[in-house]
C-alpha cells in the first residue's frame, strides 16, 4: 500500500533511495523520514514496549516519540530526520 502524494503544482528535490529493513524505498531528498515512510505505506514504525501494539508517527513535530526508528545504528525520531541517499533504516526502534 502506498499513500497518495500530491504532485500537481508541487516542486520537490530529486528522489533518493534508502533502505528500510533491507527494502529499497525512494523519496525526495530532505523529506521527513516519517513522511517518506507513510508515503511508502509503512505506518507501523515500532511496537509499544508495554503491550507490543504497533505505533506510528502521531505529532510529526518531535514531541510524542511514537516515530522512533533506527537510522545507521542510531535511534532517532523519524519525523525530525531528513531522508538522504543510502541511509539504513530499521523499524522497531525503542526508547526503553
Ligand atoms: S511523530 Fe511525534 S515525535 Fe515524531
Amino acid at each position: 500500500m502506498s499513500l497518495w502524494r500530491a504532485t500537481e503544482g508541487v516542486t520537490r528535490p530529486a528522489e533518493v533511495t534508502f533502505a528500510v529493513d533491507g527494502t529499497d524505498v525512494s523519496a525526495p531528498a530532505g523529506e521527513p523520514l516519517a513522511t517518506a515512510l507513510a508515503a511508502a505505506g509503512m505506518l507501523g514504525l515500532r511496537d509499544s514496549p508495554r503491550g507490543g501494539t504497533p505505533r506510528g508517527a502521531f505529532c510529526h513535530m518531535g514531541l510524542c516519540q511514537e516515530c522512533v526508528v533506527t537510522v545507521d545504528g542510531r535511534i532517532v525520531q523519524a519525523c525530525l530526520t531528513p531522508v538522504r541517499a543510502g541511509m539504513q533504516v530499521r523499524l522497531g526502534g525503542t526508547l526503553r
